[in-house]
C-alpha cells in the first residue's frame, strides 16, 4: 500500500514525471484550472482537483516554455485512516473533513462549528508573474485571498493569505498561516538557524524524518532563538558535503523566510505518507483572533524560493532579493555608512565633552557616521531607569544635542542615536502618569526583565505617543540614523483595554503598529535610516526589514565567535544589512580572549564595518592600522556587501580555518577574507580555489593583509584563481589575511 501511494505522489509532484504535453505559450498559463508562475530558474504550479480543492502541482527548476502541467487529481485515502483530504497536499488546507497534518486555517464559528473546507471559487491574474486566487469554505461565508507574486529575476515567490468573515457572526480565528509548501517526495536534510542572547546564527542541519520540527517565537517578537527561515537540501551523492548531505555550492535546495515579526511558527512536517510541506505564520500558541463580520485579516507574506546550486546559490538569490525588493532603499540600497558607536567604549557614561572627545578619534581613522548609544536621555544612568522619558538628560548635555551633532557634522560625519522607543522602566515619569501602558493582565504581577516592561503598542494613544515623541525628536535635531532598540521580550501579553475575547489580537495589532510608526517616520523623515536592534539580533526578519536599513546581528562582538555567527547570518541575509563592529581586545566575553586590532578588522570587514572600541585606550599604531583598513574596505565595499557571496571554508563545527568570498555583480573585482583560528601540528591554510569569476578575464591581486606563499603570481586568469587556487602563508592563532581581485581592462 505504501509503495502504491509513494508511486502516486511521485505521479503528482515528481520533477521527471511532470512534464507532459501542454498550452503553447508563456511564462504564466491558466490551463484546466492549472496555474503556472516562472522567474529566474524556478518554476511553481497549482491547479484545482476535480473537488474543487487548490492542489499544488510543481515547485523546482525552470521548466520549457511549452512544458505542460498535468491537472490536478486527489489522491486515494490511505486505508480507512487517512482521508482523500488529508493525502491530497493542499495548498492552504481549511482544518475540517478529517485533515491529520498540519492546517493552515482553523476557525470556531458562533454556533459552535470548527469545520472548514476550502474549495475554489475563482482566480485573477494580474500579470504573468502574479495572480489571486479565492476560496471558500464549502458552506459558511469565510472567504480566503490568496496571494502569489514571483520576482522575475530570482523565482522567489511570495505567498500570503488574506482572510474575510463573511458570516453574520463573528468567528475566532485559532490558526492562520501565510503558506503552506510541498516538497517533490525525497531524502531531504532541513538547515535552521537557532540561537540565544550573544550566541545568535547558529546553523543546524539535520536529516529530515517522520514526524515535524517547529521552528517558532512565542515571544511576541522574533526572538533570538530562532529565525523565521529555512532551507530543505536534497539528498544525493553528489551533494553530499559533510555528515548530511546539505551541499553548500551543488545541489537543489528549497528555502523560505517569513517577513513578520511578532510570534512565529514553521512548521517542517514528513507525513506518514512521506510527503513533505512546510507550513508557516503566525504562532497559533495563545492566538485566537476573533474576526467580526466584514472583518480581514492578512497574513504575512511567506516567501519561497529554489536553487540548484546548493544552499550557497539559495542564499546569494537571497541576499540579491532583499537588496532589490526588501529593503526600504531597494532597489539599489546604498553600502552602509561605517559607524563609529560608544557603547562599549562609554556605555550609559555619555555627556558632550567625551563624546565628542571620541567623534574627534572617529573622524580621524575615516568613520562616516558617530553614533550615540544608550545613556541620553532621562534619568539614565544605568539600566534601572529613564525609559519612556525621551528628553535629552540636562545633566548630561545641558546644551541640548545640538552642540555635539553640530560638531560631529564639522568632522566630515553625520550624526545617529539610540532609542527604544516600545518600553518602559517603571522607574519613570511616563510609567507614574500611565502605569496602564504597559502589557498586563489586571491584579497579575508585571514581571520585568532588564528592569523594564514592555509599552502595549497596539494601543492607539501608546501607539501614537511613540510615533509623536519619535516625530518631535527628528524635526528638532539633525539626525540621520536611529538604532532602534528591543531589549525583552513579552510577559503577561494582556490588554484589558479592549473586550477580553478580543485581547488576543495584541499579537497582531502591536507589530501592525511598529511598522505604521517605522512607515510614518520614513515617510516624514525620508533621509532617516535606521537599524533593527534587539539585544543583538532578536529582531531580524524580512518583516522589519521593509523598514529598517540595516540590523545589530548579535551583542557578542567578539571577533572569533563572530565568524560563525556571520556564516549563519548570510544563509538567510544579506551582509549589507550585518552590522559589524571592531571592538576591544582582551574582549569582555570568552574569558578575555586576545586578538590583534587586525584581525578584528578583517572579521568585521566581511560586513558593514562599524567601530565600537573605546578610541581614548589606542596607540597611534592602532589608529593607522584602523585608518588604513577603513580606507581599504572603502574601497571594495560595494563588492563586499552587494557581491555574490561564497562561503569557501566554513568556520562551524570547530574549523581551524575560515575564509569568504565575494564577488561584483559584473565579475570585475572580487575580495577575499581568510581566518586561521588555532592551527596544529604546523598545516597549511587549505588551498584556496575561489568561485564565481569570470575564467576568461585577467585579475591582478593586490593584499590588503597578509600574504601567499612564494611563487603566486601577481595577476592570473579567473581559470588560474578558480582552478589552480592560491595557498596563503597564514597558521597560528587568531591570524588573519585579505586580499582582492581586479579584473585588468
Ligand atoms: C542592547 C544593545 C546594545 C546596546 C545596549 C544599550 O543590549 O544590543 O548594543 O545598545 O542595549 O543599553
Amino acid at each position: 500500500m505504501k509503495t502504491f501511494l509513494k508511486m502516486l505522489f511521485s505521479c503528482v509532484l515528481s520533477t521527471s514525471l511532470l512534464v507532459v504535453l501542454l498550452s503553447a505559450d508563456s511564462t504564466a498559463a491558466q490551463t484546466a484550472q492549472v496555474f503556472r508562475l516562472d522567474g529566474g530558474n524556478s518554476t511553481y504550479a497549482f491547479g484545482v482537483n476535480e473537488h474543487g480543492e487548490l492542489q499544488p502541482l510543481y515547485w523546482g527548476g525552470r521548466l520549457g516554455a511549452h512544458d505542460s502541467i498535468p491537472p490536478a487529481h486527489s489522491l486515494p485515502e490511505m486505508a480507512s485512516f487517512d482521508s482523500p483530504y488529508t493525502t491530497t497536499p493542499q495548498e492552504y488546507a481549511g482544518w475540517g473533513a478529517g485533515l491529520f497534518t498540519e492546517p493552515a486555517l482553523k476557525v470556531t464559528f458562533a454556533d459552535g462549528n470548527r469545520d472548514l473546507v476550502l474549495h475554489f471559487v475563482h482566480a485573477t491574474q494580474g500579470n504573468p508573474q502574479a495572480v489571486e486566487v479565492q476560496l471558500k469554505d464549502i458552506s459558511r461565508e469565510i472567504y480566503v485571498t490568496l496571494r502569489y507574486s514571483l520576482d522575475s529575476e530570482s523565482g522567489i515567490l511570495a505567498r500570503s493569505a488574506d482572510i474575510e468573515n463573511r458570516e453574520k457572526q463573528p468567528v475566532v480565528i485559532e490558526q492562520a498561516a501565510a503558506a503552506q509548501w510541498t516538497l517533490p517526495p525525497a531524502r531531504y536534510t532541513l538547515s535552521y538557524l537557532t540561537g540565544r542572547w550573544a550566541g545568535e546564527w547558529t546553523l543546524n542541519q539535520e536529516p529530515i524524518l517522520g514526524g515535524a520540527r517547529v521552528i517558532e517565537s512565542r515571544r511576541g517578537t522574533t526572538g533570538h532563538q530562532a529565525n523565521p527561515w529555512f532551507a530543505i537540501s536534497r539528498d544525493d551523492s553528489q551533494a553530499t558535503v559533510g555528515p548530511f548531505a546539505a551541499g553548500e555550492e551543488h545541489g537543489e535546495v528549497w528555502f523560505g523566510a517569513l517577513a513578520w515579526s511578532g510570534s512565529w511558527r514553521i512548521t517542517v512536517e514528513h507525513t506518514q505518507l512521506d510527503a513533505v510541506r512546510v507550513t508557516g505564520g503566525f504562532n497559533p500558541f495563545d492566538f485566537g483572533y476573533k474576526l467580526k463580520p466584514a472583518e480581514h485579516l492578512e497574513t504575512p507574506i511567506f516567501y519561497g524560493g529554489y536553487s540548484n546550486h546548493g544552499l550557497g546559490g539559495a542564499s546569494r538569490l537571497m541576499h540579491r532579493f532583499e537588496l532589490a525588493h526588501i529593503l526600504p532603499q531597494a532597489p539599489d540600497p546604498k553600502p552602509r555608512p561605517v559607524i563609529y558607536n560608544s557603547w562599549e567604549a562609554t556605555e550609559f557614561r555619555v555627556d558632550e565633552a567625551g563624546q565628542i572627545a571620541i567623534a574627534e578619534k572617529a573622524a580621524s581613522i575615516g568613520v562616516d557616521r558617530f553614533v550615540m548609544d544608550d545613556g541620553w536621555f532621562g534619568q539614565r544612568k544605568d539600566d534601572h531607569a529613564g525609559l519612556g522619558d525621551w528628553y535629552v538628560n540636562p545633566e548630561k548635555f545641558p546644551r541640548g544635542l545640538k552642540p555635539l551633532i553640530d560638531k560631529v557634522h564639522s568632522l566630515g560625519m553625520d550624526f545617529g542615536l539610540w532609542v527604544e522607543p516600545e518600553m518602559i522602566n517603571p522607574n519613570s515619569d511616563l510609567y507614574r502618569k500611565h502605569p496602564d501602558w504597559v502589557l498586563n493582565f489586571p491584579g497579575r504581577p508585571r514581571s520585568e526583565s532588564r528592569n523594564q516592561l514592555v509599552l502595549n503598542l497596539a494601543r492607539p494613544d501608546v501607539r501614537d505617543y511613540v510615533e509623536g515623541f519619535l516625530d518631535k525628536l527628528l524635526t528638532e535635531n539633525d539626525i540621520a540614523f536611529l538604532k532602534w532598540d528591543y531589549n525583552r521580550n513579552w510577559s503577561e501579553p494582556g490588554w484589558d483595554q479592549v473586550p477580553f475575547d478580543e485581547q488576543k489580537r495584541v499579537y497582531i495589532e502591536f507589530i501592525r503598529n511598529l511598522y505604521s510608526i517605522l512607515a510614518d517616520l520614513r515617510k516624514k523623515h525620508p533621509k532617516i535610516e535606521i537599524e533593527s536592534c534587539s539585544g543583538g539580533g532578536g529582531r531580524v526578519d524580512l518583516g522589519i526589514l521593509r523598514y529598517t536599513d540595516e540590523v545589530w546581528p548579535s551583542d557578542n562582538t567578539d571577533p572569533f565567535d563572530r565568524l560563525s555567527m556571520q556564516d549563519g547570518f548570510t544563509y538567510a541575509y544579506t551582509p549589507q544589512i550585518m552590522m559589524a563592529w571592531v571592538t576591544d581586545s582582551p574582549h569582555w566575553l570568552n574569558n578575555k580572549r586576545m586578538t590583534s586590532l587586525t584581525y578584528r578588522m578583517l572579521s568585521s570587514m566581511q560586513g558593514s564595518l562599524g567601530i565600537g572600541a573605546n578610541l581614548n585606550n589606542w596607540t597611534a599604531e592602532d589608529f593607522a592600522t584602523a585608518k588604513r583598513l577603513i580606507a581599504a574596505y572603502h574601497s571594495a565595499q560595494r563588492t563586499i556587501v552587494h557581491g555574490d557571496l561564497y562561503r569557501l571554508i566554513s568556520p562551524r563545527d570547530g574549523s581551524e580555518f575560515s575564509a569568504t568570498q565575494t564577488v561584483s555583480a559584473e565579475k570585475n573585482q572580487s575580495a577575499v577574507f581568510a581566518f586561521a583560528n588555532a592551527t596544529q601540528e604546523g598545516r597549511d591554510f587549505p588551498l584556496l580555489q575561489l568561485q564565481g569569476l569570470d575564467p576568461n578575464a585577467e585579475y591582478k591581486l593586490s593584499w590588503i593583509e597578509g600574504k601567499a606563499r612564494p611563487g603566486t603570481p601577481e595577476s592570473a586568469s579567473g581559470a588560474w584563481w578558480m582552478r589552480h587556487g592560491l595557498q596563503l602563508d597564514l597558521r597560528g592563532d587568531f591570524q588573519a589575511a585579505a586580499f582582492r581581485l581586479d579584473r585588468q581592462h
